[in-house]
């Protein structure tokens, strides 16, 4: 959260892991492209990239791994893509939800699912609903998920309790606002990762990223296995997080 009281509790260091790894797993369809295979198969290829990442956050100790699936603006993609997307989605929540109980895997899906087919609403509240209790790792799933959309709604949300008497205009504040975001109490991603080459944010977790330490890699999202994850890992033990303070200040050389 970007309240003055959490920001700076938290510099990277040599032995330090990111609490909270957001990353566009982007490149795909380039992928497929490279190998003469339609783009669906490159979104294919990715679940692999998904698994493993899942399991290198696992094993290094990351709390919250959010995963930017579908962008609000993909819905402009081809209709057959948009479907075929939404088809692998369905039958990957379908299958991993069994592998997520054995590895203690809490699921959210973060965005506006209203606008999904039924059957995948409500596979997502089943997924979901299963691994509630999980702890030892969150992940988020950014589906039909936009950082302007994210904002707005908890607006919306801040003004719909204003007005039914809950809370008071003075009381809208960075804390509140970032709690009626999709990601709520979570902390804000230390770690972004972008795959594929582009520079760029493409409407992903705007507010929650003030702060975070961003990394791209020209590697596609298929190619993200556990050496490049470590590499991610790498650059940002490498990182000085400053939050607005000095070099000085956080070698304690004021
Ligand atoms: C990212 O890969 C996956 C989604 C946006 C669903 P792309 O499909 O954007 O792949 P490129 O960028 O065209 O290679
Ligand atoms: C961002 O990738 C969205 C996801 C990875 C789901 P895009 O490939 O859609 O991004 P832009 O539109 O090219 O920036
Ligand atoms: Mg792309």
């Amino acid at each position: 959260m970007a309240d003055d009281a959490d920001i700076g509790d938290y510099p990277a260091g040599p032995e330090v892991v990111p609490k909270h790894v957001a990353i566009i797993m982007d490149g795909n369809g380039r992928w497929a492209e490279s190998r003469g295979q339609p783009r669906h198969a490159g979104h294919k290829a990715g679940v692999n990239s998904v698994r493993s990442t899942i399991e290198e956050c696992v094993r290094h100790g990351v709390n919250v791994l959010t995963l930017f699936a579908f962008s609000s603006e993909n819905w402009r993609r081809p209709k057959t893509e948009v479907s075929l997307l939404m088809e692998l989605f369905l039958t990957a929540l379908q299958r991993e939800v069994k592998r997520m109980q054995s590895n203690d895997i809490q699921l959210r899906v973060i965005g506006d699912t209203t606008a999904f087919p039924e059957k995948l609403q409500a596979r997502i509240r089943a997924s979901e609903e299963a691994t509630r209790n999980n702890r030892r790792l969150i992940l988020q799933i950014a589906a039909n998920y936009g950082g302007r959309w994210d904002v707005t709604q908890a607006a919306r949300r801040l003004a719909e309790a204003v007005r039914d008497g809950d809370m008071e205009p003075s009381q809208i504040d960075e804390r509140s606002l970032a709690m009626a975001t999709a990601l709520g109490d979570l902390p804000d991603p230390d770690l972004f990762i972008r795959t594929g080459g582009d520079l760029r944010i493409s409407n992903f977790l705007l507010w929650h990223c003030a702060y975070t330490e961003l990394y791209f890699t020209p590697t596609l999202w298929p190619d993200f296995d556990t050496d490049e994850f470590a590499k991610a890992l790498t650059a940002f033990r490498s990182r000085q997080r400053r939050f607005g303070r000095t070099g000085a200040q956080l070698e304690g050389r004021h």
